[in-house]
């Protein structure tokens, strides 16, 4: 008997017992700045060129010398902690999405719930690229659904500086450091959390962007450029291509699914690849600008830490409505997607 996907088509459990609160959120960035007139000094790019295709105009790079995703997955965790009123030994799961963690073993996750003293936690990585935030989020929310965890720290953090090669204009000029969470905890109120959520993934579609660690990694087609082990590849057209059909599919789906319109909405948070490609959904799904957050121009796209850091700076502006449902949206590597719409 063959099993039907279950990936997005089933309504959550008939009678859920409890719901989901987010209680609070933080971020971090580093504080060394890369500016397009940076670039311009490094490589044969320009200001102009850069903003007309990206909407990019800074973005954010640790000192790779001392300071790692851990650093600033820790500081997110912590700020988000504060705004909380929690301890660390309230935690009982930290899952960190990156695919920038200094070692494989032990996780990010690992590291900072020793860090911060969350004895009580269990803890591990979750790589989705730059979906990951998205992915993480939704897995921890059935988990605290089902009653299997009660609060749960989730983090997108992002050491992207460590995987790119700064000869390569095409990609370097993209990407920034940054982390988010979001710490969410199970509440009587089984109305509240995630009303929806989808998860998808193209693996055929993974040479677009990968990190190559070895020579056989790198696809024939790619093997004649020059490739950086280590590195971040990409192919730039391929992955806008699908960025834009698939973000609007994405948000179309979500919002046919719970029955929503972009007017019931707060925000819809968006990953932060490119301003061309939000603007296109946007425009596509007749959003109003004013519902879809921007911040590529001061932070680039930080992959796993776009969407928290996105979510942290609404939260703290007030800027999610109580009461009113919202919507998160990711597409990334892999390839993968991925929605979470909540209410609050
Ligand atoms: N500065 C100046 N010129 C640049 C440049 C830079 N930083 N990077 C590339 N170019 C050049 C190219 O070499 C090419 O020159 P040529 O025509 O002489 O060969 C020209 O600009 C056009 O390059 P192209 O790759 O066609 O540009 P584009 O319009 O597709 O824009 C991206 C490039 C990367 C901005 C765009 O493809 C993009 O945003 N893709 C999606 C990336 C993304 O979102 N990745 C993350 C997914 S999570």
């Amino acid at each position: 008997m063959s099993v039907p996907s279950t990936n997005g088509m089933l309504p959550p459990p008939p009678t859920p017992t409890r719901g989901v609160r987010i209680l609070g959120t933080g971020s971090f960035v580093p504080d060394r700045r890369l500016t397009n007139a940076d670039f311009e000094r490094m490589l044969d790019t320009s200001d102009e060129w850069i903003v007309q295709r990206t909407g990019i105009r800074e973005r954010r790079v640790l000192d790779l010398r001392t300071e790692g995703c851990s650093t600033i997955a820790q500081r997110a965790l912590e700020r988000a902690l504060e705004s909380s009123g929690l301890k660390p030994t309230d935690l009982d799961l930290v899952v960190v999405a990156t695919v920038t963690m200094e070692m494989t073993c032990p996780s990010v996750a690992c590291r900072i719930a020793g860090a911060i003293g969350a004895t009580n936690a269990a803890a591990f990585d979750l790589g989705a690229a730059c979906s990951g935030f998205v992915y993480a989020l939704n897995v921890a929310e059935s988990m605290v659904r089902m009653g299997r965890a009660r609060t749960v720290a989730v983090i997108g953090a992002e050491a992207m500086s460590s995987i790119l090669d700064y000869t390569d204009r095409a990609v370097s000029i993209l990407f920034g450091d940054a982390a988010g969470c979001a710490i969410i905890q199970a509440d009587p109120d089984p109305r509240v959390g995630c009303i929806y959520q989808h998860m998808g993934a193209d693996g055929s579609g993974w040479q677009a962007l990968y990190i190559p660690r070895r020579e056989s990694d790198v696809p024939a087609e790619d093997a004649a450029n020059p490739i950086r082990l280590g590195c971040l590849r990409m192919n730039g057209k391929e992955v806008f291509r699908f960025a834009v059909t698939k973000f609007k599919d994405v948000m179309e789906d979500a919002f046919a699914k719970t029955g929503l319109t972009p007017n019931d909405v707060s925000q819809v948070i968006c990953h932060q690849s490119n301003v061309r490609i939000i603007d296109a959904a946007r425009e596509k799904l007749n959003i109003d600008p004013s519902k879809i957050y921007v911040n590529i121009d001061r932070y680039g796209n930080s992959s796993a830490g776009s969407v928290p850091l996105c979510l942290d700076e609404l939260w703290r502006a007030g800027k999610i409505t109580p009461g009113k449902p919202f919507m998160l949206v990711a597409f990334g590597g892999g390839l993968t997607w991925a929605s979470s719409v909540w209410q609050t």
